[in-house]
């Protein structure tokens, strides 16, 4: 992302706080794994769209119209000792130079300098319930101030979820910000392709979600958005299933949800293909069904429709094909209203899509669902999972567990499927498993 972009959020937030206001941001704190190692360190995304500084130990503060500068960043100073261990450090030259704080301060001295800049004023913005032991120093430090009443100071009396303001800019994507998701989208597409090729019966699930890993470093992405979902047969009907250890068996269909993450922005696609290479013709048929749901739902991605549209239209498809092969039976409308395909759908058609796989953003707004705006961008992904204990329905539809994932922008006119580059109809699924086409490295 390019350094003005971070400016320019400042920026908006800052109008939207307006003058009397201080904005306190706390970067997340690094977790320990077990004795001495730590978990890979990864920026809370919030604190990150706001300053694009990637080192833990800091606290951006924002204050419109101050004097002597409105952003100031509370950061490790240089120390030759440490970096030698633990690795680089931007350091207080460097936050100021690079990262265009007008303001920069050892973090070691925060105690002593934030109240003086909370002082006079009227309302701190501030994420309150994500880290107790910051929020009792922020108390603190307010405390700090308005003990200090009699010489004429005064203490704000307001404290405003910074995360309500900030999550509205976040939900809509800038230029920078679609470019960076059509990569990530661009990257996981191609690892679900790289699956595709790869696969064989009897590789164990962990085995297909290395090439997932290998085609996203190999890009660059070091991180997968989530931990990524390889389940075979029924365990594909198991939504969150990250064990990823047991064999592919011939015969049963693979589901993959793995999305890689690029330059802090998040990719999240399902893919689902039979591991032998060719669909059976119940395994089709459940397909085609769950794939009419997706692509009615994408048609309702557009601007002026409202959030629960391309949800509404999944489910009146699926309702409707497992009507039509006998799984569900009576009046469409009956069938819907009741919610009968739950047994066989029980999640939801989408999410928004950003920094955070299940990013920011409000999906009612007074009591409403919300309309869809160019620079949204959400996942539609509707499914199917039957298994053995899904009494009343025939063996041959059992252990069919049936995503299909995309990430969609909505654009001016309608929407751009970034995620476009996954094979996904029963043809190109079947045709790139069995093309003699190598993969390379
Ligand atoms: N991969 C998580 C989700 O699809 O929501
Ligand atoms: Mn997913
Ligand atoms: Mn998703």
């Amino acid at each position: 992302m390019e350094r003005k972009e971070f400016t320019r959020r400042r920026k908006r937030l800052m109008d939207i706080m307006n003058i009397g206001s201080i904005a306190i941001l706390p970067a997340s704190q690094v977790r320990s794994r077990n004795n001495d190692v730590e978990y890979p360190y990864r920026p809370d995304s919030d604190f990150y769209y706001l300053t694009g500084f990637p080192e833990p130990e800091a606290v951006a503060v924002m204050i419109p119209d101050r004097q002597h500068g409105e952003f100031i960043l509370f950061c490790r100073e240089k120390d030759p000792e440490m970096e030698t261990w633990h690795g680089r450090r931007a350091g207080l030259e460097k936050a100021i130079e690079y990262y265009d704080a007008d303001d920069a301060f050892p973090i070691a001295d925060i105690d002593e300098i934030l109240p003086g800049l909370i002082e006079n004023k009227d309302r701190v913005f501030y994420n309150m319930g994500t880290d107790p032991e910051f929020d009792q120093r922020v108390q603190g430090w307010v405390n700090q101030v308005r003990g200090k009443a009699r010489t004429g100071v005064t203490a704000p009396e307001e404290f405003i979820s910074l995360g309500h303001a900030l999550h509205e800019l976040r939900l809509f994507k800038s230029r920078g910000e679609i470019k960076a998701m059509r990569r990530a989208a661009k990257i996981s597409a191609k690892a679900h392709a790289r699956a595709m090729k790869q696969c064989r019966p009897g590789m164990k699930e962990y085995q297909i979600e290395a090439e997932l890993l290998h085609e996203f470093m190999k890009q660059g992405c070091r991180s997968p958005a989530y931990p990524s979902i390889v389940g075979g047969g029924a365990n594909g009907c198991i939504l969150h299933y990250t064990e990823n250890s047991d064999a592919l068996n011939d015969g049963d269909l693979l589901l993959i949800d793995a999305g890689a993450e690029h330059d802090y922005y998040a990719s999240d696609i399902t893919r689902t293909f039979p591991i032998n290479g060719v669909f059976s013709k119940e395994q089709k048929i459940l397909y085609e069904i769950v794939l009419k749901a997706q692509e009615a739902a994408i048609e309702k991605v557009q601007p002026g429709n409202y959030w629960n549209d391309p949800h509404d239209a999944a489910i009146r498809e699926l309702t409707m094909g497992l009507k039509e092969i006998g799984i569900l039976k009576g009046r469409l409308p009956t069938l819907i209203k009741n919610e009968a395909y739950k047994r066989f759908y029980m999640h939801r058609t989408g999410h928004w899509l950003g920094m955070d796989v299940h990013d920011v953003g409000d999906y009612k707004v007074d009591g409403e669902w919300r309309m869809l705006e160019p620079g949204m961008v959400l996942t539609v992904e509707p499914g199917l999972y039957i298994t053995e204990q899904s009494r009343g329905v025939a063996k041959k539809w059992w252990n069919t567990g049936i995503r299909i994932e995309d990430d969609v922008l909505v654009t001016k006119t309608g929407h751009d499927i970034l995620s476009k580059d996954a094979p996904k109809t029963v043809a190109e699924i079947e045709a790139i498993m069995n093309s003699n086409e190598k993969t390379s490295n």
